[in-house]
Formats: structure tokens, sequence, C-alpha cells
């Protein structure tokens, strides 16, 4: 029977203290992009409750980010450049303090900068489009820009081992970049990157090209996937597809785990009686760990969570209670914080970007008054392709 509080081995021999994960979460505490001393209390707080903690999605190139942000010192954090090295090693060294596993979340928020937007600077997509749901249009890359972003994957790699973090995770999920590329909806180009997989497959390469050769034996190396892209008027992916993406990736490349974004650890689509958690299962490969969140606000859940994977990733309850995973390990459910107030959110050292956002009511960040608040009157016109 698996427990909550069992240690776990990945792959390359990394051991975590429990099964909980603490999932990537954008923090709104960097300065252009920069760790402050918010991002470092709220993980210092943090530091001793998940077994793996993932840091939220840093962006790799110029251009990947800043995404739902609305100020300079409320941005998104950033790993495309050296100088942001000595800000991310203290991370890294705050996170580990009590021998749990930092992990970094690499990304390219593609279209979603919107920061970039507002201050007049192109956005970047696969392929050149208005959306009706950005209040700005977004340019596609050529091939070469396409291949700079795949070495800034291998670079911000580079610098995530400097830091001294225990692995990354690329984030393939949630609509950013990679899923952008994967996606029929978003991606028309006619150049080899229109192929859904070939973006993912070169980022894994690249990634583990730069593991190998720089990072310790044991470092940790995990993929995050939405299961599905169903948009309100169209499908950019189901399951069927995505499945087979995690097939290639897990054959092609030594992945420790596996990601599985939702909503809901329970998920199911349209079309099965299985959880998201059960059709992709057969496709991890020879000892891939799975992580499914989504939802996971109690003791019961927690444990509930626990029959369907390996670990069990649990966000908001993290932010309302930093030390959510420790109690819910030791059985101590009782004990856990379950609503946000003002008093709370200081002694939980939620950052202020964060507590701007997070809805008390509904325990959700309300991330579209972020973005459609800010002036885009700069933001550069595009034609469509
Ligand atoms: C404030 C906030 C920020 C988030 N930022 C990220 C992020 O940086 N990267 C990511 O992959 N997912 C992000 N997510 C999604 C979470 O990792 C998680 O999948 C989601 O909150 C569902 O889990 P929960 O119900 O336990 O909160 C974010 C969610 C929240 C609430």
């Amino acid at each position: 029977m698996k427990k909550l509080a069992d240690q776990v081995t990945f792959k390359h021999g990394a051991t975590i203290n429990n099964r909980m994960v603490q999932p990537p979460m954008l923090t709104n505490s960097g300065l252009n992009g920069a760790v402050t001393d918010d991002t470092l209390a709220y993980w210092d707080a943090r530091s001793n409750s998940a077994g793996l903690m993932i840091v939220e999605y840093n962006y790799v190139s110029p251009a990947g980010g800043p995404a739902m942000t609305w100020a300079d010192d409320r941005t998104q954090l950033a790993i495309y450049d050296d100088k942001f090295v000595p800000g991310l090693t203290k991370l890294a060294t705050t996170m580990k303090k009590h021998g749990n596993k930092a992990i970094m979340q690499i990304a390219h928020t593609g279209r979603q900068a919107n920061y970039r937007a507002h201050l007049g600077l192109p956005v970047y997509a696969p392929t050149s489009a208005n959306y009706s749901f950005l209040p700005y249009g977004v340019q596609a890359f050529t091939t070469a820009e396409v291949e700079q972003v795949v070495k800034d994957f291998g670079a911000a790699t580079k610098r995530a081992i400097d830091a001294g973090f225990d692995g990354v995770e690329i984030h393939g999920a949630n609509h950013y970049l990679i899923q952008q590329f994967f996606s029929r909806f978003s991606n028309h180009r006619t150049d080899k990157w229109g192929k859904p997989d070939a973006f993912p497959l070169a980022v894994a390469n690249e990634v583990f090209r730069v593991v190998k050769k720089y990072a310790p034996a044991n470092f940790i190396v995990g993929y995050r996937i939405s299961p599905e892209e169903i948009n309100p008027d169209s499908v950019g992916y189901t399951w069927h597809e995505s499945t087979k993406l995690i097939d290639e990736l897990t054959s092609q490349f030594d992945f420790d785990y596996i990601h599985l974004s939702m909503g809901s650890y329970k998920e199911k689509p349209q079309d099965s009686e299985k959880t998201f958690a059960e059709l992709f299962t057969p496709f991890l490969g020879d000892g891939t760990k799975l992580i499914i969140v989504g939802g996971v606000m109690d003791q019961a859940a927690a444990e509930d969570a626990l029959k369907y994977t390996d670990l069990v990733a649990a966000g908001r309850a993290q932010i309302i209670d930093a030390n959510f995973s420790a109690k819910v390990v030791k059985n101590h459910g009782e004990d856990v914080i379950t609503k946000m107030s003002d008093q709370e959110e200081a002694e939980q050292k939620v950052t202020p970007g964060l507590r701007e956002v997070f809805d008390q009511k509904t325990n959700l960040p309300d991330w579209g008054k972020t973005l459609s608040d800010l002036d885009y009157s700069k933001a550069i016109k595009v034609t469509a392709d």
C-alpha cells in the first residue's frame, strides 16, 4: 500500500522524503524577472513541506515572458540571462534547506507574454494571429528564431544546474509555447516546426544534452503536459495525441517524471471511463513516475489521489497553508488552514503580487483583471497569417 509518507527514488537516483509535490505556481514576486526577498520569504515558509517543490515557470528567452504580469515589481521570474543566477542560487539554497528537492520549471510563454505587448515589444507565437481572447496581436517566429528558443531551453537548464537546483521541469502545458506548437489550433506553420511533435522533441533533446554534459548523475528531469486542449470552438489536440507524444518523449528520453496538469486529479476525457492518470500510465515507460494535480485541498483528497499516481501535487492548498503537505504526510489533516484571511496571508508569507490576485472566496487567482486592465496602446499591429 502506497503512503503519503513514503520516500520515492527517481530513475536517476534522487530520493525525495514523501509523495507530496508543490506544483509550479507563479508568485508575481519578480523584479523585472529577478528573485526578490518576497520570493525567498514565500519559499522559506514552504521549504519544510512537500518532498518535491517546483518553482514557478521561469522564462528562458528575453521574449519568453513576462506573462500574467502587470508591473515591473510583480513579474514572472526569468532565467534567460546569467545575471539571474545569483538570485536563483539563493532561491535554490532556501528551498533545499530542510532536505527537500527543488525543481526549476523552464518555460517560454509565447503568445501569453502580455507585459511585452504593454511595453510595445513584439510577442511571438508559432503562427501570426489576432486572437479574440488576447488584447494584442502575436507574430510568427522565423525558423532561425525557433532554433534559438530551443537553444535557450538548454542554456536555461545549464543556469538551473549552476544555481544548485535538483532538476528541471519542461513546461509543455497550460497553453504556453510548447503547447502552442503541439496544438493544431495555434500551429499552422509550413516549415519543419509545423509538425506538432517537432518542437517538444527538440526541446527535450536539448535539455537532456545539457543535463548529460553538466549535471550531477541524479539530476531530475520532468515534463508537464495538459492532457487535452479543447477550446470553446476548436480542438488543439485530444488525449489520443498527447499520449502518443508522451510515448515518444519517454521512449526517446529518460524522464524521471511526467506531470499531468489538470483542474481535477480525477479528470476524465469525454470519450473514456478512465481518468487521464489511468490513460497516461501505460505510456510512462520503465520507472518514470507520474505526478497528478487538481483540487487536492484536504487529507482525504490527497489520499484518494494517491490511488491513481506515484506523486500527488497540491497547489492552492500550499499557498493557503505553507505546511499543507507536511501536515497531510503526518496524517494531521485536521490542522490544515483552509481559508485565506488577511492575517493568514501575512503569516503564510503569500507574496504581495499573489495576494493582489488571489480571490479569497473562490480560492482561485483572478488573472483576467491583471491581463485586461493593462494599457495595450503601444502594442505592435500584426497581420494574421
Ligand atoms: C497562482 C497560480 C499560479 C500558477 N502558476 C503556474 C506555473 O507557473 N506553471 C504551471 O505549470 N502551472 C501553474 N499553475 C497551475 C498549478 O500548478 C496547478 O496545476 C493548479 O493550480 C491546479 O492545482 P490545485 O487545484 O492544487 O491548485 C498555477 C496555479 C495557480 C493557482
